[in-house]
């Protein structure tokens, strides 16, 4: 079975834009492959720990080759079963607002939990960062305020948000990617029209993901 696990990024639930687009886009994947398992991931209200010293120890030992200690053992044990939540996912489903240029702290604590040496990522000193996972998809719900993509820049902002969340997922292995933009959500005269049209894009990649058998299996 398909699992699919939904990040959500944005602290307003109901009311945020990012996570209504996103649900917009499940009911419409629920519609055409009913048995596809959703897990969802508030990142405001999970559990997730501090990347403190023992973890920068743990992850430094593991990049040098080098055995824990048992602080940096229990360290490591942490990371893995946050990691591995993310991992057994075959499909991401993210929910991002810009925030100051980027991404919510929450999620970026979240990616540096996660984001580990033969966890998701390997690195060749001759090559560089290849990707660990294998045969995922990713689709982001992307919200801003005032940025947009035909907007000057830097003037309405600078985009470290799309670039940074596809250059992590990117080392991670995830190269198949979608995207759902609601940009912007404050500068349009039009909001409520904008949010409709963002949504009517979010069913039609869904349907289009669904009709892609191969993959919403998570199969090669
Ligand atoms: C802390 C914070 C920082 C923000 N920074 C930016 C920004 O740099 N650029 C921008 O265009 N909008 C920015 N915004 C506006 C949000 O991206 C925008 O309101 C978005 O629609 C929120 O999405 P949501 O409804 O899913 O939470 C920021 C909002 C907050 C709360």
């Amino acid at each position: 079975m398909t699992k699919l696990l939904f990040i959500q990024a944005s602290p307003r639930r109901s009311e945020s834009a990012s996570i209504q687009i996103a649900q917009t886009y499940l009911e419409a994947l629920r519609q055409e492959v009913p048995h596809v398992e959703v897990d969802t991931l508030d990142l405001w209200r999970a559990d997730i720990p501090q990347f403190d010293g023992d973890k920068v120890a743990a992850k430094l030992n593991v990049m040098l080759g080098k055995s824990h200690n048992a602080t940096q053992r229990s360290a490591w044990d942490q990371i893995l079963e946050v990691a591995q939540r993310f991992i057994s996912a075959d499909r991401y489903l993210l929910a991002v607002p810009m925030w100051n240029g980027g991404v919510p702290y929450r999620l970026k604590q979240y990616i540096d939990v996660i984001h580990q040496p033969r966890v998701l990522f390997g690195l060749d000193p001759e090559t560089g960062y290849f990707g660990l996972l294998k045969n995922k998809h990713a689709t982001l719900v992307l919200t801003a305020g005032g940025y947009a993509p035909n907007r000057p820049s830097p003037a309405f902002g600078v985009d470290h948000h799309s670039t940074y969340l596809r250059s992590w997922l990117n080392q991670a292995g995830v190269t198949a990617i979608d995207e759902v933009r609601f940009q912007p959500t404050l500068l349009t005269a039009d909001p409520a029209g904008d949010l409709k049209r963002a949504k009517d894009h979010a069913k039609r990649l869904a349907r289009a993901h669904a009709r892609m058998k191969m993959e919403m299996s998570g199969a090669a």
